[in-house]
C-alpha cells in the first residue's frame, strides 16, 4: 500500500475517481465510473478493488491520472491507455493496430472450452490479440492451438501475447500468418481439427459504429463487405474443410445476422446441431454447429 509522505497533500483516489466519472459521463461514456477506476488503479499500481484502501495520489500521479482521463474523454479506449485488456482469465497486451477483445467473445470461447477435450486440435481463424486461442490454451490442458491472422499491425501483438502466455506456463500456441479465406492455409489439417473458432470482422460497410471503434479498432477487424458476411461465408467453407466429423464450430456475427448465419451453415450442408446464441445484452451474437459425421449423412440427420 502506498504510504503518504509526511506533510504531503494527497488526493484520495475515490475523490479523484468521482471527479473523473463526472467528466467522462458528461462526454457520454456509458462506462464512466469503471473507466475512471481502471485508470486510477493503473496509475496507482493497485488492483481496482483496492482503490478505497490506498492512501492517495501525489501531485505527479494526479497529473498523470488527469491526462489519461482527458485522453479517455477524447475517445481513446481505456484498454489502449492502460495497455491491456482482460479476457476470461487472461490479461492481454493491446494497443493501436489490434482489435480490443470484447466481453461478448468470452461467451463464444466459454461455449467451446466446455466442449473441447484435453489434447484437442483447435484453430482460431482471425486471431487478433490471440484472445480466443490463448484462452483455449489456458483452459484446455494440452490443446494444440493455431491462430491465423493476416494484418501486419496485429501480428506483433498476437506474437507478444503468445510468448507471454507460454512464459507463464500455458501450452504454446502456433501463430500462422495468412488469410483465413485461403483454402491453402492450414490445409494440411483438413479433416483433422476438433474445433474451429472465429470472431471475424462482421459489421456491414456503412453501418455507423461508436467513435472509439471507428477511430481505434482496425477497419479490417470490424467491417466485412456490404452485408458484413464477406469473411463469414468463406470461413464457413474453411471450417467445413478443416473439421473432423463431429468437430465443433463457433462463429461470432453481427446482431442482425442471428437468422442469416445459421441459414448459411444449413445451406453449406456439412453441419448439424446448428444454433444461435445471444450475448449478455440479449442480442444474437454467435452461431455454433457440429461437423456432420459422413458425406451425405448430414442432410438425412437434419431432416
Ligand atoms: C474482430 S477481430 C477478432 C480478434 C480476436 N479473435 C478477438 O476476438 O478479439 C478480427 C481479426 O481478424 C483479422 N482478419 C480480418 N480478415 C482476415 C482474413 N481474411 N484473414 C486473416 N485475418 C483476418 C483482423 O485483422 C482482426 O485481427
Amino acid at each position: 500500500m502506498e504510504q503518504p509522505a509526511e506533510g504531503t497533500d494527497r488526493t484520495r483516489p475515490l475523490q479523484a475517481v468521482t471527479g473523473a466519472t463526472n467528466l467522462l459521463s458528461r462526454v457520454g461514456l456509458p462506462s464512466a465510473r469503471v473507466d475512471a477506476e481502471i485508470l486510477a488503479a493503473h496509475v496507482l499500481g493497485v488492483p481496482r478493488g483496492r482503490l478505497a484502501l490506498v492512501d492517495g495520489f501525489t501531485g505527479e500521479r494526479l497529473a498523470e491520472f488527469d491526462a489519461l482521463v482527458a485522453r479517455r474523454a477524447a475517445g481513446e479506449p481505456v484498454q489502449h491507455l492502460v495497455g491491456s485488456a482482460g479476457f476470461r482469465h487472461l490479461e492481454l497486451a493491446v494497443g493501436p493496430g489490434v482489435f480490443v477483445p470484447r466481453p461478448e467473445t468470452e461467451l463464444l470461447a466459454g461455449w467451446a472450452i466446455t466442449l473441447i477435450s484435453p489434447g484437442s486440435t483447435v484453430v482460431d481463424l482471425c486471431g487478433g490479440s490471440g484472445a480466443i486461442a490463448l484462452a483455449v490454451a489456458n483452459e484446455v490442458p494440452g490443446a494444440l492451438v493455431y491462430a491465423v491472422e493476416r494484418a501486419p499491425a496485429a501480428l506483433p501483438w498476437l506474437r507478444r501475447n503468445a510468448e507471454e502466455r507460454a512464459r507463464a506456463g500455458d501450452t504454446p500456441i502456433h501463430v500462422v500468418e495468412g488469410d483465413v479465406t485461403d483454402p491453402a492455409v492450414l490445409a494440411e489439417f483438413d479433416g483433422r481439427v476438433d474445433a474451429v473458432l472465429c470472431n471475424p470482422p462482421y459489421v456491414p460497410a456503412g453501418v455507423a459504429v461508436p467513435a472509439d471503434v471507428a477511430d481505434h479498432d482496425p477497419r479490417d477487424a470490424v467491417f466485412a463487405g456490404e452485408d458484413g458476411l464477406a469473411v463469414i461465408r468463406p470461413v464457413i467453407a474453411r471450417a467445413a474443410a478443416l473439421l473432423r466429423p463431429g468437430g465443433i464450430f463457433a462463429v461470432e456475427h453481427d446482431d442482425s445476422h442471428g437468422m442469416v448465419v445459421p441459414a448459411l451453415l444449413r445451406a453449406d450442408g456439412h453441419f448439424t446441431d446448428i444454433e444461435d446464441h445471444r450475448d449478455l445484452a440479449g442480442r444474437w451474437r454467435y452461431a455454433t454447429a457440429t461437423r456432420t459425421r459422413g458425406v451425405g449423412s448430414e442432410h438425412r440427420r437434419e431432416r
